[in-house]
């Protein structure tokens, strides 16, 4: 069973088990106090056996669990099951004959203690349910502790109430499990307002100093951001772009008016240079208040040409600019976006896209660039919301740039033509064969692109997002139909041909591990559903620490219910298995890699580019709630910070 299918059923079973103790534990108390009735002393005894069956169902769903990351058990094993275990037994022992006498119509065997370890048990139960629910992966040894204190005081006072132990000893109890509650919880909050540890330390306070002290390289100790960018010497033909960040109002293809925010036009410009240039981008900002940046998504440039507001640079306010430089180093297809705010930049428009073709041209003959993002209530596929047709003779060879700007993965199609995915995200596949009937599913962030020759009939290219926008490239522009067949996904990870990279190699190896979900927490102080990695939010989510040539192997696991697009950085990461299975088509570097609910990925990366990088999900709403951290070297340092005079917010 899928890793998905496992969490919700042990889920499922988990709430059923409490909820037979807790119905079990309701009528026994009632039979305490009325006349005896041996059909629902009955009915206790089997919620009760349902209870102890629900229990070792757990056990059995958390074994299974296990074997697929220690991360989807962990709470269960280790703290959930024991202490339904512990308390099923108690249970046992202490209602078992009582309540087969009372099936037998003896009500006077009926003790309070009865009832009580029935509420012991479904405590138990629910305290494991929070455990996975609230607390997630890793559980401490605090929220530990405060859920057990819970599961101790719920059931002596539930004893109280049965046994009528009088008022004062009543609300005596409710007051301590209050004051526990209220403590754990006050704890949390306080962990969150205080200074984060992740990051902090790279601001300007000297060397990081989490993990095992691994003495920094003496040549990058105390390097800051701001000195890691493009040489002013960089070799390079330069060419030069200029983009004003502004409020635009746009009129789209079918005549639909968006008030949008752009980098001069809807998408932004189309930088499109070659192999070896030296890009020179001015960004000047026109009149967005809450400030911009460009990030070159996918792109490895140096740290401080990253564009990350509040750790690479300072966002650009009105009236302010900016220059990014780089070497154009890196074939393929990326885009660019504002990483200031940008689950609402990004969203109101602030995105183009980047080219960069090798000296030698590409193969095709026509280069087509299509973005697809959806803005306000419309989805625009290149530069258009409608159904769109180019005028390609039959047999014309095209390349095909698909770009996922959005927030969640989308399935790109190709009707009439089989075509080969020659590269992701911008990187070239190996030994690639053409295929036919099958989506291409992007990921939030992600990029693919296609080659194919044209046929006498045309070809369309249509996405799940909308049924109006689409291309038809055909002979006089003509109309293609668009099929209704289904079509399943094409997997990357077993297409083309693995060649020579197995693995990556360098002298020190780092494990690391991300582990992904939603729980509740505070988020700049304030109560918030967050996406956590490894149980924190970002600020506090600490960093991956590396020097630079380490081989980092990232294990990222997704214990929630959505997808979660992770990208990382100034690097791209050569995946090495998902869910167990390696990957086994043509090497896959990738800068975005969707992690589905329950899916393990690991992947390698070198840390060949220092700096402070985030990493993060690209559902940019999920980053801007807590799902993102840095993937720092050992010894750079950033002057900039998160808030301040320019408003810096580095998601
Ligand atoms: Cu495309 Cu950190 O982002
Ligand atoms: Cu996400």
């Amino acid at each position: 069973m899928t890793g998905f299918g496992l969490l919700a059923i042990d889920l499922a079973v988990a709430v059923l088990t409490a909820g037979s103790w807790l119905a079990g534990s309701v009528i026994a108390g009632g039979l305490l106090a009325g006349p005896s009735s041996p059909t629902r002393g009955r009915l206790v005894l089997g919620l009760a056996i349902a209870g102890v069956l629900g229990v070792a169902g757990q056990a059995v769903l958390g074994g299974r669990l296990a074997t697929h990351d220690w991360s989807f058990a962990q709470e269960k094993l280790l703290f959930a099951l024991p202490l339904s275990a512990v308390a099923a037994l108690v249970a046992v022992a202490v209602a078992g004959r009582p309540l087969v006498a009372a099936v037998r119509g003896h009500r006077s065997a009926l003790r309070p203690i009865v009832p009580t370890v029935l509420v012991g048990a479904a405590a138990a139960g629910v305290a494991g349910i929070l455990a996975r629910m609230l607390v997630g992966y890793p559980l401490g040894i605090v929220p530990a502790v405060s859920l057990l204190a819970l599961t101790v005081l719920a059931t002596w006072l539930s004893y109280a109430q049965f046994a009528q132990l009088g008022r004062r000893l009543v609300s005596g109890i409710a007051a301590l499990t209050a004051l526990v509650l209220v403590a754990s919880v006050g704890l949390s909050w306080f962990g969150s307002v205080a200074v984060p540890g992740a990051l902090a330390e790279t601001h300007a306070h000297g060397p990081a100093t989490h993990g095992p002290a691994a003495p920094a390289p003496a040549e990058s100790a105390g390097v800051s951001v701001e000195e890691l960018r493009t040489p002013e010497d960089a070799p390079g033909a330069v060419q030069r772009f200029e983009l004003t960040a502004q409020q635009q109002s746009i009129t789209l293809a079918s005549g639909a008016n968006v008030s949008a925010w752009t980098y001069g036009s809807m998408p932004g410009p189309e930088i499109r240079v070659t192999q070896g240039d030296l890009v020179e981008v001015e960004l000047r900002n026109r009149d967005i208040d809450a400030g911009v940046t460009i990030h070159w998504h996918g792109y490895d440039v140096p740290n401080g040409e990253d564009g990350v507001a509040g750790v690479t640079q300072d966002a650009v306010l009105p009236g302010e600019a900016f220059t990014y430089r780089f070497v154009a180093d890196e074939t393929g297809t990326y885009w660019y976006h504002t990483h200031q705010v940008s689950s609402d930049g990004v969203k109101r428009g602030l995105f183009g896209t980047l080219v960069v073709l090798p000296t030698d041209g590409i193969a095709e003959n026509l280069d087509v660039t299509a973005p697809l993002r959806t803005l306000g209530g419309s989805v625009i596929l290149g530069e258009s919301d409608r159904a769109e047709a180019l005028d390609v003779p039959a047999g014309e060879s095209v390349r095909l740039r698909l770009v996922n700007t959005d927030q969640v993965p989308h399935r790109f199609r190709l009707d009439g033509v089989a075509f080969t995915v020659v590269a992701a995200d911008g990187r070239d596949l190996a030994g690639p064969k053409p295929v036919a009937g099958k989506a291409l599913r992007v990921p939030a962030g992600g990029r693919l692109d296609v080659s194919f020759e044209v046929p006498d009939s045309g070809v369309l290219l249509t996405t799940d997002a909308s049924s109006r926008a689409s291309l038809a490239l055909s002979p006089g522009g003509k109309v293609v139909p668009r099929s209704d067949s289904a079509v399943g996904d094409l997997d990357l990870l077993d297409y083309g041909a693995r060649g020579a990279v197995a693995s990556l190699t360098g002298p020190n190896r780092v494990e690391a591990k991300m582990v992904l979900d939603r729980d509740p927490r505070f988020l700049h102080g304030l109560p918030a559903y967050g996406y956590t990695v490894n149980g924190e939010v970002y600020p506090h989510i600490p960093s991956i620490e590396v020097d630079e040539g380490d081989v980092v192997r990232l294990t990222v696991a997704n214990r929630g219910w959505e997808t979660h697009p992770m990208h990382v950085h100034g690097h791209h990461v050569l995946v090495v298995s998902r869910d167990g299975i390696r990957s086994t088509g043509s090497p896959l570097w990738l800068d975005t890699f969707d992690v589905q609910p329950g899916e393990v990925w690991v992947v390698e990366v070198t840390a060949d580019n220092p700096g402070i990088w985030m990493d993060h999900c690209h559902n940019l709403e999920h980053a801007a709630e807590g799902m993102m951290m840095a993937l720092a070297y050992r010894g750079v340092t950033s002057p900039f910070e998160e808030g301040g005079l320019h408003g810096n917010r580095a998601e």
